[in-house]
């Protein structure tokens, strides 16, 4: 029998310019970056900027209110703010649906259009959800980012991803949406709690370890200085962990992950899955410098790290102020397997395809495997306890 078939088959392709200044001083009325940038972005006479902001940074910024207010008086005739809208940080923003919910509901009452801006500024969990809904609300809206986190400005602010979690699993929804533009103001980390400012450390590490061994030798020398939160210190290694990050997604042929590879979630398989474990009283940071560890001992084990090396990574991760171990780590299910382990086979299905797990051979070359021994990860484990409970003097 003759089968009919009509098909039409047209290629199309999208370009986007991404692009990330480092400033300081966003909101001092003699720094016009912010309002050239959406002027540039939005060519409105009076462009509709709605902002939502992390709360606990007004709170550890008191005086940035009234900078923000006089920022945006101050441009008036070009720019109209039309809220200044504070959400509480952290990954229960990701966590709790009504936290969208409500953002879909300002967004809505507000009038915005896809020439409206939405601004963010914020740790990563605060941009995700912001990011999200400003990708899916009227199908985009424009976009910026102000990433205010040491990890969400070396890293994932300057991503072209946003999200939220559901059913205890990080990330379930997302997209793939790159932002206008990501301003970064290194004055923020300045108001960083210690704990939260070494969590962009460890995603400056993941990088080195992957693409830069010189680059992990200038974070082995400057640690001292950046536990100290020496500022020069902290600008090149945000900086050069932004670049990395960067030109990763935007030179290396796969920036909405259609296949795969990923090998800037070293270590991230574990970390994801620990967050979670731990009803993310795990920050991303600390998990991820757990799951640096695991999958550097796993590289070791399998043959492929020298031992010399293995020491060099998680005496840095040490020396930023990391523990290699948590309880989470060794946590069981009834069957006996650790629970962790579950974190592999999330982690296949979050990325799609074939299980892709990168390792390391050496500081700055990485590869990846396709499966992992659950034995030699058991092992793993009980190392860094050993390590962490055992330390050797
Ligand atoms: N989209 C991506 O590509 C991508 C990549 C990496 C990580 N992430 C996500 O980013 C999140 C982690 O981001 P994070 O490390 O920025 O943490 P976070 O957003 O959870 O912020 C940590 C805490 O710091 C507060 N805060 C933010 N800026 C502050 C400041 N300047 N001073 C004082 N407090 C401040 C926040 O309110 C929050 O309580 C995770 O959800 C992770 O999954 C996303
Ligand atoms: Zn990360």
């Amino acid at each position: 029998m003759p089968i009919n078939a009509y098909s039409i088959v047209e290629e199309f392709k999208v370009s986007y310019k991404h692009q990330v200044v480092f400033t300081e001083n966003i909101f001092d009325v003699r720094n016009p970056l912010l309002a050239t940038t959406i002027q540039e972005l939005c060519r409105n006479e009076r462009t509709k900027i709605f902002i939502v902001i992390d709360a606990p940074l007004l709170e550890a910024i008191p005086i940035l209110q009234s900078q923000i207010d006089e920022y945006f008086t101050h441009h008036e005739a070009s720019l109209q703010m039309t809220a200044c809208w504070s959400l509480p940080g952290g990954e229960q923003l990701k966590n709790h649906a009504e936290y969208l919910q409500n953002l879909y509901t300002e967004i809505d009452k507000h009038d915005l259009c896809r020439h409206s801006c939405i601004l963010a500024i914020g740790g990563g969990a605060l941009l995700d959800v912001v990011g999200y809904a400003a990708a899916t609300s009227h199908r985009g809206i424009r976009h910026i980012r102000l990433p205010t986190t040491s990890l969400s400005q070396g890293d994932g602010g300057c991503g072209v991803k946003n999200s939220v979690n559901f059913a205890t699993k990080k990330n379930f929804l997302g997209t793939f949406t790159p932002p206008h533009a990501v301003l970064n103001d290194l004055n923020f980390l300045n108001a960083l709690p210690q704990a939260q400012l070494i969590d962009g450390y460890i995603e400056a590490v993941k990088v080195a370890l992957i693409k830069d061994a010189d680059f992990f030798r200038t974070i082995e020398r400057q640690a001292d200085a950046l536990v100290a939160r020496d500022p020069k210190a902290i600008a090149q290694v945000i900086q050069t962990s932004a670049r990395h990050h960067i030109l990763h997604i935007t030179r290396n042929g796969d920036p909405f992950e259609l296949t795969t590879s990923r090998p800037l979630d070293f270590g991230h398989w574990a970390a994801h899955k620990l967050e979670a474990i731990s009803d993310f009283t795990l920050s991303h940071g600390q998990a991820v410098a757990i799951g640096i560890a695991l999958d550097s001992i796993y590289s070791q084990r399998t043959g492929f790290l020298h031992e010399n090396q293995l020491e060099r990574i998680l005496n840095l991760i040490e020396a930023l102020g990391f523990k290699c171990f948590h309880t989470t780590l060794s946590q069981r299910i009834k069957n006996g397997d650790h629970l962790i382990v579950k974190g592999l086979e999330e982690f296949r299905q979050h990325l799609g395809g074939q299980l892709t797990i990168p390792l390391v051979r050496d500081i700055g070359a990485q590869f990846e495997v396709h499966e992992m021994d659950i034995g030699i990860l058991e092992d793993c484990i009980d190392q860094l306890k050993q390590r962490t409970f055992n330390p050797v003097e």
